[in-house]
């Protein structure tokens, strides 16, 4: 297992941000009792190692969004007519920073990546309408895009004409080259269907599997080929990776800013930069600000509570009371996840689902063939087993046997489970080691998943 490249050395070439905004100095780093205070509305006895689902607040963010809208009840008249532009402008300069954007006008506020999906699909769904992009060009994405986002595709895209390429991500995957080689077999099958690839749907970070995707060299790839649009959905990428809109260069870029940079429910920006497709994207839900640009749509679509887009400097200020801001946030949450991840796949003799490189603050960890994962019912089984009598809280993924029996094995045969964890700075060596007793016992009591119940109260 040692000279497996999945279990290869930690890296952090996803978080060197050289257009981090400066960090005022701090006399005080905030301490392990601060944090504890903090998060202290987790309930008590969860080990809490799924973050990459929903995200975590903290009490100082819920505080400062209270404030907000409290000063909305006070005086409702007054707060939309002179505070709620200013404030969301406020929001949207620190995304603009921290994403390195050339202009504050190619950051829109949204509530979430399920939202931004629509308001680029709708814009493509309209070039078919319009008769723009013909009968036989595709939009492609990888088979494992979020199924909210392919839904979309469903709505908006299939209905007028446009066709789907879906690319095979292989996993486990061993490096950037494999996914980089796979892509560009799936751009020839869209050449070779006659028509244009009109838009390519990249995840920054996939869901599930969680791997982190290459986007740099694979829009260069898209650029070199000719397809028209790039769309990257990062709904985990802000707080845990890297996210540089003009290193990356994707015509649209969302990131849920609930996941990984600690927002309350919910809201996400997207990026548009590119001048030529913006007045053609509109917001799902039309209101007063229709036509006057992305941004200023999105911050009014009706009388409704604007909290979570106002509270964005709150949370800058909350990430930097730690030693390196977001940016320390992340390598440290990726060096622990790391770690957990290879003390979990020695402890169950198994192996990670990538390198350390190709994730951020989550990972794959196989599981013990002995458990048996071999649908997706036994990992629904396993996931409520594991919270109902254990309190942890994981997210667990099937994959199919492979052809040829290719496929990753432990001594017992082939792996067929793996757990997704994640790292916030909430979590301890504790809720991992909880996780790593609760598979070591369920092998010692010879259960498999099959004997798992499928539904459990709880
Ligand atoms: C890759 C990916 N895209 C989109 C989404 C949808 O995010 P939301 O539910 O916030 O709209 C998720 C959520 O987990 C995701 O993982």
């Amino acid at each position: 297992m040692e000279e497996d490249p999945r279990n290869g050395k930690a890296t952090h070439h996803h978080y060197h941000h050289p257009h981090t905004p400066k960090k005022p100095r701090l006399i005080q780093f905030i301490s392990e009792p601060e944090i504890r205070q903090e998060f202290s509305h987790h309930q008590s006895g969860v080990a809490r190692i799924n973050n990459g689902s929903f995200g975590s607040c903290p009490g100082s963010v819920l505080d400062a969004q209270k404030k907000w809208q409290l000063r909305f009840l006070q005086q409702p008249d007054d707060f939309c007519f002179n505070t709620l532009k200013k404030g969301i402008l406020e929001s949207r300069t620190v995304i603009k920073n921290l994403i390195n954007a050339d202009n504050v006008d190619d950051v829109s506020l949204v509530d979430n990546a399920t939202t931004a999906a629509a308001i680029v699909l709708q814009h493509i769904g309209r070039q078919f309408a319009e008769g723009k992009f013909q009968k036989n060009d595709t939009v492609i994405m990888f088979h494992c895009a979020y199924q909210a986002v392919k839904k979309s595709i469903q709505a908006y895209v299939t209905p007028v004409g446009g066709s789907v390429i879906q690319v095979q991500l292989p996993f486990p995957v061993n490096s950037n080259e494999e996914i980089i080689r796979e892509f560009r077999k799936g751009l020839e099958r869209g050449k070779a269907n006659g028509g244009r690839v009109r838009l390519a749907i990249l995840d920054h970070i996939t869901s599930m599997p969680s791997v982190v995707i290459p986007v740099c060299e694979l829009i260069k790839i898209c650029r070199e080929e000719c397809v028209d649009q790039v769309f990257v959905d990062g709904a985990h990428a802000i707080g845990s990776v890297l996210v540089d809109v003009k290193e990356i260069g994707a015509d649209f870029y969302v990131s849920n800013l609930y996941k990984w940079f600690f927002s309350p429910p919910s809201v996400a920006f997207l990026y548009c930069g590119n001048s030529g497709i913006k007045c053609d994207v509109h917001h799902p839900v039309v209101s007063h600000e229709y036509g006057n640009g992305l941004p200023t749509e999105s911050a009014w679509v009706g009388a409704r509570d604007y909290s979570p887009q106002l509270v964005v400097p709150s949370i800058l200020e909350f990430v930097n009371r730690f030693e390196g801001g977001i940016q320390g946030i992340m390598e440290r949450n990726h060096d622990q996840v790391v770690k957990m991840g290879k003390m979990l796949a020695e402890s169950w003799g198994t192996n990670l689902g990538s390198p350390p490189e190709m994730c951020a603050s989550m990972i794959m960890v196989g599981l013990p063939a002995r458990l048996c994962v071999t649908s997706e019912d036994d990992a629904i089984r396993l996931r409520s087993h594991l919270r109902v009598y254990h309190g942890i809280e994981v997210p667990v993924y099937y994959q199919a046997m492979k052809k040829g029996d290719s496929g990753p094995k432990d001594k017992d045969g082939c792996i067929t489970g793996y757990v997704r964890i994640s790292h916030q700075v909430y979590n301890t060596a504790e809720d991992y080691f909880k996780l790593r007793d609760a598979i070591n016992q369920l092998l010692e009591d010879h259960n498999v998943c099959k004997m798992l119940p499928l539904e459990q109260k709880s």
